[in-house]
């Protein structure tokens, strides 16, 4: 759908398969996947080949990860009939971009990324002044460039990885340009349209070019999207040709910073595989609710009779999450007079995890039965995306000059 003044949008984003899938992602990252699914064109991968930066000595975990986290995806509902799921490994494209790309940037861009050195420093007990590693936001911006994705969703610690990808672009856009034909080949798209067709879009592209008439150019956005047969670059130089802006080759994506609550850990810091504070996914009830009854409280409630204070809390932080104002006030009310215990406030609690699981559980278990119906799933993703990525790989190739006849 063109939605107003804005070309059509297209989504794409990654996880690395290097462990199971927590509360922290459900709430961090899937629950936007599962909005963005119906709004946009999605593209959710799995991102293999970065898992190996920094797992390249135990590839197994990525290997036991890979099944294990499509089934998390689709037992949170993550829905291959609304978006494409695939595995960035069996799209070679992305590594033939990635070469690409790398002639082109220049080494300062890659060494200044902050989460480069970070990283390095942070998870000192791997060697990860590797070659690979220092290309990590480089494949990153080839996964993105060759989806000619518009909008990445992405957390804070991603969005300098997405401005990186966006120099590149830049960077590609100004050495290789447009089509050096672009005009004739986007007269001749035009003409494909049929006659009518490639009348009205003239008429609109001239109203608004010469009159700035937005309406005009939402039109032809519909126009063009309701074209079943051109090609995807035949359409891309339409809407380059339509609205003047968008010639380049490769788009700038735009980061999609999404107002997702931080999922709380057990104990009180953020839920993260590296604290050992987190809830599986598939984690079992019994499991769940031991976890939960044994979390830290408020250290000031000694007794049962002792008053506490919620924000000193980390079951509190579950609260906010998961409970609604008056069960919020109760806890408020309750804690701070001794009016309740622990046990009683973290009840409401483990309900509401297991309330939140139990689908996802059972839905998992029936994808856990039948392993290849998600392969089959896996291939026809993976088979739709290298459509558009030979599609845009190919446009490369051919601006620079690669393509030898
Ligand atoms: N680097 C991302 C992460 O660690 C994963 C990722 C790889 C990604 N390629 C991507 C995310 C492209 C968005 C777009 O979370
Ligand atoms: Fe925490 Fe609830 Fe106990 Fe208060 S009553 S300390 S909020 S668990």
């Amino acid at each position: 759908m063109a939605s107003v003044n804005t070309r059509p949008s297209r989504v794409l984003s990654g996880m690395r398969p290097t462990g199971r899938l927590h509360l922290g992602h459900y709430h961090g990252v899937l629950k936007n996947w599962l909005r963005l699914q119906d709004e946009y064109e999605c593209f959710f991968f799995i991102a293999d080949w970065h898992a190996l930066t920094t797992h390249y000595e135990t590839p197994w975990v990525v290997g036991d990860n890979v099944w294990e986290m499509v089934i998390d995806w689709l037992a949170c509902g993550v829905n291959p009939k609304l978006a494409r799921l695939f595995i960035q490994s069996r799209v070679p494209e992305h590594a033939e971009l990635h070469l690409l790309l790398s002639m082109i940037t220049p080494l300062g861009w890659l060494e200044r990324v902050p989460s480069f050195r970070d990283q390095q420093e942070q998870l000192h007990d791997r060697d990860l002044a590797t070659y690979g590693f220092l290309g990590y936001p480089l494949l990153q911006a080839a996964d993105v460039l060759i989806y000619k994705a518009t909008e990445v969703p992405v957390g804070e610690d991603q969005v300098a990885h997405l401005e990186l990808t966006r120099e590149v672009a830049r960077r590609f856009n100004h050495l290789y340009g447009r089509e050096p034909d672009f005009e004739e080949k986007a007269q001749e798209a035009a003409r494909k349209m049929g006659k009518k067709n490639a009348r009205l879009y003239h008429q609109l592209r001239q109203r608004y070019q010469q009159e700035g008439d937005r309406e005009a150019l939402e039109v032809a956005y519909a126009l063009l999207e309701g074209q079943p047969n051109i090609t995807v670059a035949d359409r891309e130089r339409l809407y380059g040709y339509l609205d003047g802006s968008s010639r380049e080759l490769l788009p700038e994506p735009e980061v999609l910073l999404t107002p997702t609550a931080k999922m709380p850990g057990l104990d009180g810091r953020k839920m993260s595989k590296s604290y050992g504070n987190t809830i599986g996914l598939r984690e079992p009830a019994d499991e769940v609710a031991r976890k939960l009854r044994t979390m830290p409280t408020d250290p000031a409630r000694v007794r049962r009779t002792d008053p506490g204070t919620p924000e000193k809390c980390p079951v509190w932080d579950f609260h906010k999450v998961y409970s609604d104002e008056s069960t919020q006030q109760w806890v408020q009310q309750g804690c701070t007079t001794a009016g309740i215990g622990c046990l009683e406030c973290k009840r409401c609690i483990i309900d509401a995890v297991e309330a939140e699981l139990a689908p996802i559980r059972e839905r998992a278990q029936e994808y856990e039965a039948d392993p290849e119906q998600v392969r089959a799933l896996i291939v026809d993703g993976c088979e739709q995306a290298r459509e558009e990525a030979r599609e845009t790989l190919s446009e490369v190739r051919s601006a620079m000059g690669l393509e030898y006849r």
